[in-house]
């Protein structure tokens, strides 16, 4: 067996046999302290026990405005944020769920007649396959056809992460959107601990180094990503530690979008008003760490930021004022913390 496949097998192991429930895990990598955002709250108590008690997830990668869209969990597991989806995208969406450990995926499979039932649909908008994120192709995801990827806590146990990120922006529509939780670390970890199976399987050592995942997004034209929320954690237990050094871990959600970025922020003269209109948001659009959009109120933004809301689902929730015909520069994050625009919901990608 080759150093990949080993891998493989290593991970299929340990979600499909040496864990039962997210209590035999050994450290806090896949189950961070996150906190459930209030509008999934309700939604996670129309979710079976025995998918929610093996959900191994590091956030929450559920982004607002899904109603009708077409949504891909990348690693669903036993399909518990495929199940949130299934909740937001309505009985006209569509929620395809893909995970390569039999033992974890045939639960989510299980369950989808219960969930049409409680959930009040006539017919079911979920579907799970057993593959390879690698490669959607053999499971039949079209180039340009899905609005959301999702995954949660997964990527880091891939070993061709570049594969992974090349076959997300072959199958999102142009303007769509990769929301994702994982763990994220500040140095690059040796190679040989992805063998180390306890290391591999808590997703500790195929965490991506930050600067490399920027790299590996521009080497594939996607030229900005944003932070939404990050939480770094320790690890505890003391032979775990000894092994990974001096590395500190981060849990973060992340977002970019299938559009046309530029390598840094530009200033265009953009500015953006969020009209309202999205449930999950009744006053205030939050786009990432940097950007709050509160209602009615004008946020200068970069060339990225209008493509991100000019160009994505949220399109009909702004009025963007602006096009790309003049330059005035390197967006400044000045223009929002001491122009006539200050305002306490900070609006810069700064
Ligand atoms: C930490 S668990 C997270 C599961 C799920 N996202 C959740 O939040 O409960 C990681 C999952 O990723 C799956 N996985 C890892 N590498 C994969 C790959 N290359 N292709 C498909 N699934 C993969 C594993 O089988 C496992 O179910």
């Amino acid at each position: 067996m080759d150093n990949q496949s080993n891998v493989i097998e290593n991970i299929k192991t340990y979600y499909g046999k040496t864990l039962q429930n997210k209590n035999d895990l050994k450290t806090s990598a896949c189950c961070t302290d996150q906190k459930i955002p209030d509008h999934l709250k309700g939604l996670m108590g129309n979710i079976h026990d025995d998918i929610v008690s093996k959900f191994y997830g590091c956030g929450s990668p559920i982004p607002p405005l899904l109603t009708g869209a077409t949504v891909l969990d990348l690693g669903c597991g036993t399909g518990l944020d495929c199940y949130l989806a299934s909740q937001l995208v309505g009985e006209n969406g569509r929620v395809i769920g893909v995970d390569m450990t039999k033992e974890q995926i045939s639960i989510a499979q299980n369950y989808e007649e219960y969930q049409k039932v409680k959930f009040g649909y006539k017919k079911k908008n979920t579907e799970f396959h057993l593959g390879y994120i690698e490669d959607l192709d053999s499971i039949g995801v079209a180039d340009d056809s899905v609005d959301v990827v999702i995954s949660n806590c997964v990527i880091n146990l891939t070993s061709d992460k570049r594969k992974v990120f090349s076959e997300i922006f072959r199958v999102l529509k142009p303007g769509g959107e990769l929301y994702f939780s994982d763990v994220f670390c500040d140095r690059r970890i040796p190679k040989e601990l992805m063998d180390d199976p306890l290391l591999l399987g808590e997703c500790l050592s195929g965490a991506m180094y930050i600067e490399d995942f920027r790299r590996m997004l521009k080497d594939l034209n996607i030229n900005d990503y944003r932070v939404v929320t990050e939480s770094p954690f320790e690890v505890n237990d003391a032979d775990i530690r000894n092994k990974l050094g001096m590395v500190k871990f981060n849990s973060m959600t992340l977002r970019t979008f299938k559009c046309d970025f530029e390598d840094i922020c530009e200033n265009y003269g953009h500015v953006a008003y969020y009209q309202g209109g999205i449930h999950e948001y009744p006053n205030n659009f939050i786009l990432d760490d940097h950007h709050q959009f509160e209602k009615g109120f004008p946020i200068p933004v970069c060339g990225n930021t209008s493509k991100m809301i000019g160009e994505s689902r949220f399109r009909e929730h702004f009025l963007l004022v602006g096009d790309f015909s003049s330059h005035y520069g390197e967006f400044s994050c000045d223009l929002i913390s001491n122009g006539k625009y200050d305002n306490p919901s900070s609006g810069s990608c700064c």
